[in-house]
């Protein structure tokens, strides 16, 4: 994966001379201040925001549990619009939409704000309290954040579950959440399709009680079913909603959101941000990744149903008081330079998207980004997976014309907003490398006994603002996945990574059983749920290969019961059976039916070895194996099966 040296830095002097958005010598000094006293450094970045009450204390830290801003009171919702009342942000634009078929719609900030809220004063209507929790299952559309930040306005918490989930993921997360009230659209326009979402909200709807509302949003005019009496046109709702509602005064220790994420297990997380910290996050390190120029016309091509799409769609950039653009659709839709045409008509200075995009455009190839005007943008970003060297200077060259900077931007779910990266023209690239930890945030990488080591585990040292407070409803589960592999001294990541002779960090993918498709999270033992859940299969063990656009992709290994036969649709049938539990993001690549899985005596699936077959390695050792004849039965069943 690597570059050679030489060439890493003929590329890095190139980007010495971009213009910082932030002065250098800001820059260093607060890297200087966070190394000082880091949470001096912090109290002074919570400024970034606006709070109605001051806090009392910095923090207060009783490992794994953290309380930043303790004391202060906020609300998100006002930070990000009613504090943008008082300035000319007032006038400027804060959403410009464009739909599949161009279509396009803005919002100033005052347009924003009159919508948020009217819609706050709506689902006050339906009862909506303090705490309670709303679900959004909404494709890439302006009511997706005036939803969100309407929730945050009355102090609701949202939990936003992807478009591409399946009927049963979205039930799942709504059970777990105990949504109130769920805002759904009555479909989504994808390739030129639509894809009927209030008819799969019907479906997850059958099961999942705690919900007694549930708004529509008009998008594609396809007129679902509406439900008498549970179902609400959101239009309908607007037109009788009051003007104004008064954002509520939240604690900064109060939840702001869920949002379901996988793990180890079969059962997706619900981590827990909460409001000030994480709004500090957010906004602070939008403004030093990003910049600030209020020319920006700024564009992340995350999902809001990802946190990507909270904190570099929603918090950050609004808070931030920036212009940005948001786009529902495909990026081959009409044809493979969309994105490319989207950036030319609305003149997008920032770009930030993920390497398995970039990959799929260098597959289309570049004379799709060459025929547009890119000459608008000033700063890349990347996301969500590592960025692969040819992945980076393509990326570099033929979208950044070799005069923009990429921002490869390292951090989770879990912590809120971006923990690795480079400041635009500050830190020297490489590319591959999201270079180093932002200031205040202290981060080593690792060996199993906790000793620092140039290659192992990325592990966080101490808390920052916009952690995880938790796993909604599962305390023990927060401690074991990420505080006991080192007793509550580090927070663990569950990423490889390593560091160079310049203290570069490059980061290797996941060490544990979650896999990363697409820049997609997924568990390894939630999709073998899936496949066990149908009827014929005995056992599943699921693994990830490593795949040229998908970064990885999933390939599952599956027994069958007794007496079922290798019927030629199974696998087909299998594949649909994970699309319909899941969603479509999880479909396996490869299904390989074999008479038995590699197991230890007790039981436990060594799907190490799995790996080893897959990639065509030398297998490792399988002296632990209840039967290690196993091994060679399925290499075996592997190679027929690949021929
Ligand atoms: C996992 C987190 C953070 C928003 C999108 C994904 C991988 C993320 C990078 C990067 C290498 C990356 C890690 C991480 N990851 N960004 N720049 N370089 N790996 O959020 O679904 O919570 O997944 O994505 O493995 O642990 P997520």
């Amino acid at each position: 994966m690597r570059m050679k040296r030489s060439s890493l830095f003929a590329a890095s002097a190139l980007l010495q001379n971009v213009t910082a958005s932030v002065g250098a010598e800001e820059i260093a000094s607060l890297f200087e201040e966070a190394s000082l006293d880091r949470q001096k450094f912090w109290a002074k970045q919570a400024e970034c925001i606006e709070w109605f009450h001051p806090w009392q204390e910095t923090l207060r830290w009783k490992a794994p549990y953290a309380e930043w801003f303790v004391e202060g009171k906020l609300n998100a919702s006002y930070n990000c619009l009613d504090r943008h009342m008082k300035s000319e942000t007032r006038y400027k634009t804060a959403l410009i939409w464009e739909g599949e078929r161009g279509e396009n719609r803005s919002f100033t900030y005052e347009e924003l704000f009159l919508e948020v809220n009217k819609f706050s004063n709506v689902l006050k209507n339906l009862g909506v309290k303090k705490g309670d929790r709303i679900a959004i299952y909404l494709p890439m559309i302006p009511e997706a954040v005036v939803a969100m930040l309407s929730s945050a306005r009355i102090g609701a918490v949202h939990t936003v579950i992807f478009g591409g989930f399946s009927a049963e993921a979205l039930k799942d997360r709504i059970v777990d959440a105990e949504a109130k009230i769920l805002i759904t659209a009555d479909g989504a326009y994808r390739k030129g399709k639509v894809i009927p979402l209030k008819s799969t909200t019907d479906q997850a709807l059958l099961d999942a009680p705690s919900i007694e509302s549930v708004i529509v949003i008009e998008n594609v005019s396809n007129k679902p079913l509406m439900k008498e009496g549970r179902d609400y046109w959101y239009a309908d709702l607007m037109k009788e909603a009051k003007e104004y509602a008064a954002p509520e005064i939240m604690d900064a220790e109060d939840m702001l959101f869920i949002l379901y994420t996988s793990g180890t297990t079969g059962k997706p997380k619900g981590i827990v941000h909460t409001t000030g910290g994480y709004l500090v996050g957010a906004t602070m390190t939008t403004k030093l990744v990003f910049g600030s120029d209020p020319k920006d016309i700024y564009w992340c091509t995350a999902d809001v149903g990802w946190i990507t799409g909270h904190s570099y769609v929603v918090y950050g950039p609004l808070s931030n008081g920036m212009t940005q653009l948001i786009y529902e659709g495909a990026a081959d839709f009409p044809e493979r330079n969309r994105f490319w045409k989207l950036i030319e008509k609305h003149k997008v200075t920032i770009l930030y998207t993920a390497p398995t995009a970039i990959r799929t455009f260098m597959k289309w190839g570049e004379e799709w980004p060459s025929s547009c005007d890119l000459s608008s943008l000033r700063l890349l970003g990347s996301v969500g997976e590592p960025i692969n060297p040819e992945a980076w200077l393509w990326y570099y060259n033929h979208i950044g014309q070799a005069k923009c900077p990429i921002a490869d931007t390292w951090w989770q779910t879990e912590t809120g907003s971006i923990m690795v990266a480079p400041i635009a023209s500050y830190t020297p690239l490489k590319p591959g490398s999201a270079t180093f930890p932002l200031p205040g945030i202290e981060m080593a990488i690792i060996d199993d006994s906790g000793k620092e080591a140039s290659s192992g585990y990325l592990v966080i040292k101490s808390p920052w603002p916009s952690m995880l407070r938790g796993i909604y409803n599962d305390p023990l589960r927060y401690k074991e996945t990420y505080w006991k592999k080192w007793d509550g001294e580090y927070y663990f990541t569950g990423d490889g990574a390593t560091k160079d002779d310049e203290g570069y960090f490059w980061l290797m993918g996941r060490v544990d059983d979650v896999i990363n498709v697409s820049g997609h999270r997924l568990g390894t033992m939630e999709i073998e749920s899936a496949l066990v859940d149908y009827p014929l299969v005995a056992e599943a063990a699921v693994i990830a290969i490593a795949h040229p656009i998908k970064g990885q992709a999933v390939v599952a290994f599956v027994t069958l019961k007794d007496k079922a036969l290798k019927e030629p649709f199974l696998e087909d049938a299998l594949k649909e059976h994970v699309v319909v539990k899941i969603g479509s993001i999880a479909r396996p690549e490869k299904i390989i039916f074999t008479a038995d899985l590699p197991k230890t005596r007790s039981g436990k699936i060594m799907r190490r070895l799995l790996r080893d077959i897959a990639e065509g390695r030398v297998v490792g050792d399988v002296t632990t194996l209840a039967d290690p004849q196993v091994m060679r039965e399925i290499q075996l069943q592997y190679k027929e099966e690949n021929d």
